[in-house]
């Protein structure tokens, strides 16, 4: 299970811990697809599907299977049309895809 996620923060995201009730806990998204980024919104519940080997691509809308990582070794899914694999020229830096 990995997923690629799409940051456009260039800056830290600063909280005023006076406006956290004392005694209230708070989450921090470790899965990168919160909407209220850095905080958890219960988005990373559509990651418990998610399996060994392969890797995700999400949108606001939908899942996708971008590539299967047998091995460390991405290769595009069978289903996948060509292009699915291919990183937006926006999209940053991410893991090279293998196959394309
Ligand atoms: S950990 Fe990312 S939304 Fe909860």
């Amino acid at each position: 299970m990995a997923r690629t996620v799409r940051l456009t923060s260039t800056g830290p995201h600063r909280i005023d811990p006076t406006t956290i009730a004392p005694g209230k806990m708070i989450s921090i998204c470790t899965c990168g697809l919160s909407q209220s980024y850095p905080l958890c919104d219960g988005s990373h519940r559509i990651t418990k599907t998610e399996e060994q080997g392969v890797l995700y691509t999400y949108s606001a809308d939908s899942k996708s299977v971008i590539a299967q990582c047998p091995d460390g070794a991405c290769q595009p899914p069978a289903s996948a049309p060509s292009d699915a694999i291919k990183p937006e020229p926006s999209a940053g830096p991410v893991p090279p895809i293998v196959g394309s």
